[in-house]
């Protein structure tokens, strides 16, 4: 059953079995069709254990590990710990452990956000500068990303997009995308001493997909304030999110939907 709340897309399903059953059969299918149009699909993947499950999916099931055309694909990521890229934190560790080592995944198309400057903000830069030139993209356009993947936090974050941290207060305070031509920030998390990598709420909504893949009881009360709570993003910085090209995509197991009130879901 799909329903359509603010700009949002929700499926929900029985298990976290078949949802990622259900994710890896939509991904196929998308990076078929624009490979098929365009020769390339470009996809953002997000990070934590989430997608560790998505990607096991992916690469245990014969039928999409041998349809999906890997070496067609760029890969991108949303975010990433300020880790070196071996550390067993760093988002890129843990997609090379459960997906590129598995798959002919070609490694020129694997971008990952380099984390060996000693600041930061010139991580972030480097990134922006990345995105810039594989897209071919100047100032105050952004990053045409055929798919953009976001994991939910149990304090509603989404990427790297802490509540209350500096970008976060920022664009809940400047909600108009269009003012923005950003496409990567740096946060430092002070409560966990390090800092963080991330695109922003703008790069992030100008994806011509975006998709949560989210699962799991301990999500429910950031899915529920997040998708009926009031808007707070400076709180539930997951609201900031609002693909400006059709609705945000929400796959969500019963678990994590759990304490959704609305009655169509
Ligand atoms: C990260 C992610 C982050 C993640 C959520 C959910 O770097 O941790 O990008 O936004 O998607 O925290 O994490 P889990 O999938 O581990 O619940």
């Amino acid at each position: 059953m799909v329903t359509l709340t603010r700009n949002n897309k929700i499926t929900i399903f029985d298990n976290a079995h078949d949802l990622f059953q259900f994710a890896a059969e939509d991904f196929m299918h998308r990076a078929l069709a624009a490979v098929n149009d365009k020769g390339v699909f470009s996809v953002v993947l997000s990070g934590g254990n989430t997608p560790k499950l998505f990607f096991g999916t992916l690469t245990e099931i014969k039928s999409y590990k041998n349809s999906i055309p890997w070496q067609h694909i760029q890969f991108f990521f949303g975010d990433e710990r300020y880790v070196p890229s071996d550390n067993v934190e760093s988002n890129y560790h843990m997609a090379y452990e459960h997906l590129f080592s598995k798959v002919p995944i070609n490694p020129e198309n694997i971008h990952r956000i380099l984390t060996e400057f000693n600041d930061p903000k010139e991580a972030a830069t480097a990134y922006e500068k990345t995105l810039r030139k594989v897209f071919q993209i100047k100032d105050n356009t952004f990053p045409p990303f055929d798919l953009l993947y976001l994991g939910l936090g149990d304090d509603a974050h989404t990427a790297s997009l802490m509540p209350f941290s500096d970008v976060v207060m920022y664009y809940a305070k400047n909600p108009s995308p269009h003012k923005h031509n950003k496409l990567v920030a740096s946060i430092s998390i002070t409560e966990m001493n390090n800092h963080r990598i991330t695109l922003t709420p703008t790069a992030i909504n100008h994806a011509k997909n975006i998709i949560f893949l989210v699962a799991g009881k301990n999500k429910a009360t950031a899915v529920q304030e997040v998708l009926e709570g009031q808007m707070n993003p400076q709180c539930y910085p997951a609201q900031l999110i609002s693909c400006v090209y059709g609705k945000t995509i929400w796959y969500l197991d019963q678990e994590a939907a759990r304490k959704l009130k609305g009655d169509s879901y």
